[in-house]
This record gives C-alpha cells, sequence and structure tokens, in this order.
C-alpha cells in the first residue's frame, strides 16, 4: 500500500549513523555554539524527524520573507508558520556564513545538533506579529513568546545528533516514518489527524467520531510541547487520553501519539501548519473545528476553516474537514451543531474553557453531556483535588 506522500514529496531524515556523529561531534569542537532552548529543541528535532517535511532547516532569509508575506517557501511550497533560529548579539558574533555551528541545550548542555550556517538576518518582529498572529498585542501569547525572542535569526540546514528524552508516556513517541509504518501494517489507507491541546470532551469526542464515520481510523495526536501556563499539563491530559481510548473507542481503529511540538496560538495559519506536519505523519485527512489553535478572541470562530481557501487542494495534499461548533442538546438528547439540531441556544449545553477549569480546581466534575466522568476524574485528580459529582 502505498502512503500520502511527504509534504513537498519525501520524508526528510537527518538523524546520523554512529560514524557520522563521531565526525561531526569531532567537527563541533570548534565550532561556535548557539545556546538552544525546549521550543527550539523540539522545532530541531522535528525537522530532523521530518515531522516539518520539507524542511531541512532552520528558515534562510528567503524562505523566511515568503512564509511571512504569503505562506509559501520560497520555491512556492505552502508553509505557513515559521520555523526560525533566533540568536542574540554576543552569539551572532561568532557566526559566519558557510561555517558550521553546535546547537547546544541551554540548560543540560547536550550538542543536539548542528547547523551549517546559510544566512544571518534581522527581522522586523512586529511584522512577523501581524502577518502571522494577525496582532501585534503582546497579550497574545504566541506575539509574547516572538517578542521575548531576539530579532536575528540564523537559517540553514541542521543534522540532528540527540533526541530530547520524554520522562513520561515514552511509548506515545512515534516518528514520522514509524506512525506512517504503523498505519500501513494495520491496513488502514484513510486516517484523520486530531489536534489537540485540551483534554478530549465530548465536543472533540463528537466531530472525532463524526469524522471515523467515513475514514478507516483516527490518530488522535495531541500536542504536548509548551503551551501557555493555565493549559492542562500534558502529563495529566495523557492519562485522560489512555483512559478515554479504552472506555469508548475501538482499539483497531485508533492510534494514540503524541506531536512534541509547541503550541503558537495562531490560530488560522497554525491549522494549515497542522494538517501538513500531520500529513507527515501519514495522515489523509485532518479535522479542522472552531476556532482551531485559537486564544481569546483573537481569531473568528470559522477563519481557520476559511484560510483553507487560499489553496489548492493538491498543493496541500490532506484533505481537511470542517466541523462547525458542536454541543449536547438537551431537546435531541444527543451531540449536535447547527447543521443537525433546530433547537436553541437555551438548549444547549456550553461551558466555556474557564468555567470547567474553575469546576475542576473546585473538585467538581462538570455533567456527562460535556465531559466523560472518566476523564473528569483524571483531571480533578491532576489538579490534585477529590473529585465530588454536580
Ligand atoms: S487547539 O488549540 O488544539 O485547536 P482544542 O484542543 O480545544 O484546541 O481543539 C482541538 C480541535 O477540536 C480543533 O480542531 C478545534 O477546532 C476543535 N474543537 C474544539 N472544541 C470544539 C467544539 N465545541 N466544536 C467543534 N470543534 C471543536
Amino acid at each position: 500500500m502505498t502512503a500520502i506522500p511527504a509534504h513537498g514529496g519525501s520524508l526528510v531524515d537527518l538523524r546520523v549513523s554512529n560514524t557520522e556523529r563521531e565526525a561531526l561531534l569531532t567537527q563541533l569542537q570548534h565550532a561556535p555554539v548557539i545556546p538552544i532552548n525546549r521550543w527550539t529543541i523540539s522545532d530541531l528535532d522535528l525537522i530532523g524527524v521530518g515531522a516539518f517535511s520539507p524542511l531541512t532547516g532552520f528558515l534562510n532569509e528567503g524562505d523566511y520573507r515568503s512564509v511571512v508575506d504569503r505562506m509559501r517557501l520560497a520555491d512556492g511550497t505552502v508553509w505557513s508558520i515559521p520555523i526560525t533560529l533566533a540568536v542574540d548579539a554576543n552569539t551572532v558574533k561568532l557566526l559566519s556564513v558557510g561555517k558550521i555551528a553546535a546547537l547546544v541545550g541551554e540548560e543540560d548542555g547536550i550538542t543536539y545538533g548542528s547547523i551549517q550556517v546559510e544566512s544571518i538576518y534581522t527581522v522586523d518582529q512586529k511584522h512577523e506579529a501581524v502577518q502571522v498572529f494577525k496582532t501585534d498585542d503582546s497579550e497574545h501569547p504566541g506575539v509574547q513568546k516572538l517578542f521575548e525572542r531576539p530579532n536575528t535569526y540564523v537559517g540553514g540546514s541542521i543534522r540532528l545528533l540527540e533526541r530530547p528524552q520524554p520522562d513520561r508516556f515514552q511509548e506515545y513517541y512515534f516518528d514520522p516514518a514509524e506512525t506512517r509504518r504503523l498505519f500501513a501494517e494495520r491496513g488502514w489507507r484513510t486516517v484523520v489527524g486530531f489536534q489537540t491541546r485540551n483534554p478530549v470532551h465530548r465536543a472533540h469526542e463528537y466531530i472525532q467520531k463524526s469524522a471515523m464515520e467515513i475514514v478507516d481510523a483516527l490518530f488522535l495526536n495531541p500536542l504536548v510541547g509548551e503551551t501557555k501556563s493555565d493549559d492542562v499539563p500534558a502529563d495529566v491530559r495523557m492519562k485522560s487520553y489512555v483512559a478515554l481510548l479504552e472506555g469508548y473507542y475501538p482499539k483497531d481503529r485508533t492510534f494514540l501519539g503524541v506531536f512534541p511540538a509547541a503550541m503558537r496560538y495562531a490560530g488560522p495559519r497554525e491549522a494549515i501548519f497542522h494538517a501538513i506536519v500531520r500529513k507527515n505523519y501519514g495522515c489523509t485527512h485532518f479535522i479542522v473545528g472552531r476556532d482551531h489553535a485559537g486564544v481569546g478572541d483573537y481569531y473568528g470562530t470559522y477563519e481557520a476553516q476559511e484560510i483553507f481557501k487560499n489553496f489548492e487542494a493538491s498543493e496541500l495534499g490532506i484533505s481537511p474537514l470542517f466541523f462547525e461548533h458542536s454541543f449536547f442538546c438537551t431537546k435531541c438528547g444527543n451531540m449536535a451543531s447547527n447543521k443537525t439540531c433546530p433547537h436553541g441556544k437555551e438548549d444547549h449545553l456550553t461551558l466555556s474553557g474557564t468555567k470547567v477549569r474553575a469546576l475542576l480546581r473546585d473538585g467538581i466534575c462538570p455533567p456527562p453531556e460535556f465531559s466523560r466522568p472518566e476523564v473528569a476524574k483524571i483531571l480533578i485528580e491532576g489538579m490534585a483535588i477529590e473529585p465530588t459529582t454536580v
């Protein structure tokens, strides 16, 4: 069975063999060091294993400007989020175009990789913010992160020497080559990818299962890299996904694997990025619901769906599946959306994320029409409070 092609044609693999590692490490002994934080380590890793195919490194100036201004790499390939390496003024002084540099974890001193420096350039971060996040408001968590970084970027191809080691849930880490192989082994021709940075509630379950009616399998692919501090921590979420799948999903049609990337909160542009990356993991379809990757009121409810109109289906190579805002309708007695339910708002159970977090913090399970009790219990335990039911 032929798997869906990776974005740009082939899956990138920049890992080194043992002999290459020795040679590269020797070369790096005399090379300048670029300290990298956890976010950049995860970007490096995802480039290295091909999750960000066709990228083979951090964006060069030409690709960066093209991605920021027209959501494409310089060669025209669709790419919506700039993946960049920011360096401080002191480090920049040590670098030269055409030379190699070591990418070293700032916390642990591990040499995670190398970069062959191809361009060093200064950017207008306000412009980047407005283009990518549609705002330069520093209250926006993605914009805030962007403005915290130096505005000089280094572009160039990378090699991956070490992988960041997860301390929990190792069994749910799969590289794109592995998920592709495992999907094929299971005989799945069509797989729908689901991005989430939240616990899976009934609305998520509803749109996932609606999609599962028309494809062979679901790839539940929660993002477990950096998120903002008030999002539910990844390890608590992971426990809840395991319990949910165990209780409510067919084992032979679901696959849980993490997406170890940082959350950008770039709404529409991140939806495109999320879809392309899931194609690299072997998905043929990708779910985009309401306010995908959004935060606050920065994006319209369906903007992350509308942005797909800018691209030809063949340029994306993965089919987005769009879902409207879903809820439990007390009159229908089931999950629905405005596409399937004729009743008014007063019959619809919707709880804001803030309200749900407040309930959970107080040890109160949200109603089962909102969250499966097994999930709510884990979330409450994760917040270290004894559960009671409403
Ligand atoms: S996201 O930042 O990862 O997009 P979240 O985990 O809440 O946030 O959403 C995961 C996916 O489910 C996204 O595609 C989002 O649009 C969709 N989604 C979340 N809640 C709903 C809902 N009530 N109705 C329809 N789609 C939803």
